[in-house]
């Protein structure tokens, strides 16, 4: 059993492989937060608490002669507004008398098997049978709001979730204006944070600051994740690195506008807040009805490569679903950068012929080839294959792609319209936009309202018209603009507070209905590259669209950033055209590979202008991608190096589960003159076992490779790279 309910102290333990969580329920009902970390023993916590008023913090009625204790020093497990806890706080509502206050007192608990779901979000699923769910039943006495704070404890993988279900039990409505999913914890140390900012183009850049005493928030208020802040941060010791020290991880796995909120106490303890942002945000419960806030993935690691490698596993196991999630990804060719707009029946059939000879196994049409779409100013909504751009039909260019022996799939921008549209010029009142105004525009194009039944179904009636007529085997979904004018005109003014939740919610809804209906088909998730990658995302989509930054070597730092959450084979990642699009760099191609390659792989450039040389290597490198696929995608990964600091090189490894095989990875950033060879320490392997590298070195124990490195050969020119191949010996043993 990995929850424990102690009777006596009503102590409330789960217990993962490398982890404790601990809460209490006081004699007030108050349901403390005691402990998260490392392993501690069958001990009661309770004990690190010593209970007093350090002026100025509210007592609760009951204590009013002994001024005892304090709901804002009290570590909680669910803080609310307006009952004398003054620090961040997890709910907030407005009651029907107006009054702004809800003090939460525990009710019962009940320990089930199994993991609890959310209805309409997605949320880690148990794939092995291990799973154990804590429900915890807070009420407010006076007007019967009802929370139950969902625990899903996953003892091997080392994952706890949270999740929380209020519920109007009352008589008269409630409006919450804040329902955070999760409130964490963390005592007085020297905590750091470390999250993932960016913008378009340079998405998840890891920045790591200690936590001082202002309040920290990372946040989205585009209606999506976004490129700006992703929603997983980690709270580590000041000292922590990638081998050792505590740390600790919260992934929201949400795709809409977020917050993760950071607070000392007076007395320097650490509070974290998550959820749905509740800038813009109210929801109003009439009697009976209930909220579900979306999840967040907790885990505890002794360093971040350890904390890392539960994320990759529960998102590569228990996240993302389906028929693909596990499955090898075909090498795939995207038209995009290779045409653009610019694009006809003739050229399509030009790349697709050399990517059949070269070994690609899909080609992906990109955004252009719907009706009225000659630029990104118009089409969107109708999706429709063009007659102009495709006058023999989709149905023949797919069958002449097939004959090629490659699989097909296609784009789509199933949330966006363009006023110029046929879509648009039907149903004006699809897009969001708030009465009297002129919308925002983002990309010349409008935002369709998800929260519609009416606009969801149109959509599912598209898409899966094309699908069903067509023979598509995967498809992109795009998003290319953040949300703006939130306005639904299908609800109420008193309810307009709804609306970007809905909107998360119907296109969660809308992406359930289309991979159950379509289990065949991979969708690919992409917002203007990596906008919308995050957890939500990757339950309908195992593979996202990194970056629209093709470049390989800002590659390092993003697709490096995104590695401390997201394993590799979600992130979608192409060898682009040499000098880059986006900033004009040449870059070798084998470099380029190389980097693309620990990606759920691809290309992204015109081949019919490929030199032979780079063909060549373009074959050898889907020749060796297939046979590293197990070692790139499913193996541990390990960050040989800090992307975020300022060195020359960039290496990272990967370890067979096993531990019998290893692919080491170093690129050059900047060659020096008159540099030492690079010696690097590799890490994850077996120290006993004896392990072949290539005919220059002779074989080598795990531990000496860990302890005293491997010394690469001097790389010099622009961006040069290098890989190693680690393969253990067949019983080779000390
Ligand atoms: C943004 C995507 O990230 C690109 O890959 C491409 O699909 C364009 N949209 C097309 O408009």
């Amino acid at each position: 059993m990995s929850i424990q309910f102690d009777e006596q102290a009503k102590l409330l333990t789960l217990e993962t492989r490398s982890s404790v969580y601990q809460m209490q329920i006081d004699t007030l009902g108050y349901l403390r937060h005691l402990y998260y970390g490392r392993r501690v023993g069958p001990q009661n916590m309770s004990y690190t608490y010593r209970a007093y008023d350090c002026g100025f913090s509210g007592n609760p009625y009951e204590l009013r002669r002994e001024r005892s204790d304090s709901p804002d020093l009290m570590p909680q497990e669910y803080s609310s507004f307006g009952v004398g806890d003054y620090r961040l706080h997890s709910v907030a509502v407005v009651n029907a008398d107006g009054s702004r206050c809800a003090s939460l007192r525990y009710v019962e608990h009940e320990i089930t098997e199994g993991k609890y779901i959310i209805p309409g979000l997605p949320a880690v699923y148990d794939n092995g049978g291990e799973a154990e769910t804590l429900t915890v039943t807070l009420r407010d006495a006076v007007t019967g709001l009802t929370i139950r704070l969902r625990y899903g404890i996953f003892e091997t993988l080392d994952i706890i979730t949270r999740s929380a279900e209020l519920v109007n039990e009352g008589t008269a409505a409630i409006t919450l204006e804040k329902a955070a999913s999760v409130c964490l914890e963390f005592s007085r140390d020297s905590w750091d944070l470390l999250h993932f900012y960016g913008r378009h183009c340079l998405e998840r850049q890891p920045e790591r600051a200690p936590i001082g005493n202002l309040i920290t928030t990372v946040s989205s208020e585009r209606g999506t994740s976004s490129h700006h802040h992703n929603p997983f941060v980690i709270v580590c010791d000041h000292d922590a690195t990638e081998e050792q020290g505590d740390c600790f991880g919260a992934m929201l796995m949400y795709s809409g506008s977020f917050k993760a909120e950071l607070e000392r106490s007076q007395t320097g303890d650490v509070r974290l807040v998550m959820g749905v942002s509740d800038t813009g945000f109210s929801w109003t419960l009439s009697p009976g009805e209930r909220f579900h806030t979306p999840e967040v993935i907790l885990s505890y690691a002794d360093g971040l490569t350890a904390l890392s490698h539960n994320y990759h596993r529960v998102i590569r196991h228990n996240v993302c679903r389906g028929e693909h999630h596990l499955k090898r990804r075909p090498v795939l060719i995207n038209n995009w950068e290779a045409t653009y707009f610019n694009l006809s029946e003739e050229k399509l059939l030009a790349i697709a012929k050399e990517a059949a000879e070269l070994g690609v196994e899909l080609f992906v049409l990109d955004d252009g080839w719907f009706r009225g779409r000659i630029d990104d100013n118009a089409g969107l909504g109708d999706w429709f294959a063009s007659e102009q751009r495709l006058p023999n039909g989709l149905h023949a260019l797919i069958e002449k792609i097939n004959a090629l022996g490659l699989q097909f799939g296609i784009w789509v921008e199933p949330e966006m319209v363009n006023e110029d549209s046929d879509l648009y010029r039907a149903h004006p009142d699809w897009a969001l936009s708030a009465p009297g105004r002129e919308p925002t525009m983002g990309r010349n194009q409008l935002v369709l309202d998800m929260s519609r039944a009416d606009v969801r179904e149109y959509l599912y009636s598209c898409i899966s018209t094309l699908l069903l007529e067509n023979n598509i085997s995967y498809i992109k979904w795009d998003m290319n603009r953040s949300l703006s004018d939130v306005y639904s005109k299908a609800l109420p003014p008193e309810r307009q507070g709804e609306v970007a939740h809905r909107y998360v919610l119907g296109v969660y809804e809308l992406l359930e209905r289309l991979t159950a209906d379509f289990p065949h088909v991979l969708f690919e998730g992409c917002s203007g590259g990596g906008g919308r990658f995050d957890a939500g995302m990757l339950y309908y989509t195992p593979q996202i669209w990194c970056s629209d930054d093709t470049d390989a070597i800002e590659r390092l730092r993003i697709q490096g950033g995104t590695s401390y959450g997201y394993p590799v084979s979600t992130m979608g990642a192409h060898v682009s055209a040499s000098p880059n699009h986006q900033t004009g760099r040449a870059t070798p191609i084998e470099t380029r590979g190389i980097v693309a390659m620990s990606g759920a792989f691809g290309y992204e450039l015109d081949l019919t202008k490929l030199s032979e040389e780079d063909k060549t290597e373009i074959k050898r490198q889907i020749k060796q991608f297939h046979e590293d696929e197990d070692l790139l995608h499913g193996g541990l990964y390990y960050r040989l190096s800090d992307v975020s600091a300022p060195l020359h090189y960039v290496a990272w490894q990967m370890v067979s589960e096993d531990k019998s095989r290893s692919l080491v990875n170093l690129v050059l950033r900047a060659p020096r003159p008159n540099a030492a060879p690079l010696r690097l320490r590799l890490r994850g392997l077996d120290p006993d076992a004896l392990y072949r590298i290539d005919e220059d070195t002779p074989v080598c124990t795990g531990a000496a490779l860990m302890c005293g490195g491997y010394t690469f050969p001097q790389m010099l020119g622009d961006y040069p790279s290098a890989q190693l191949h680690l393969t253990k010996i067949e019983d080779g043993r000390l």
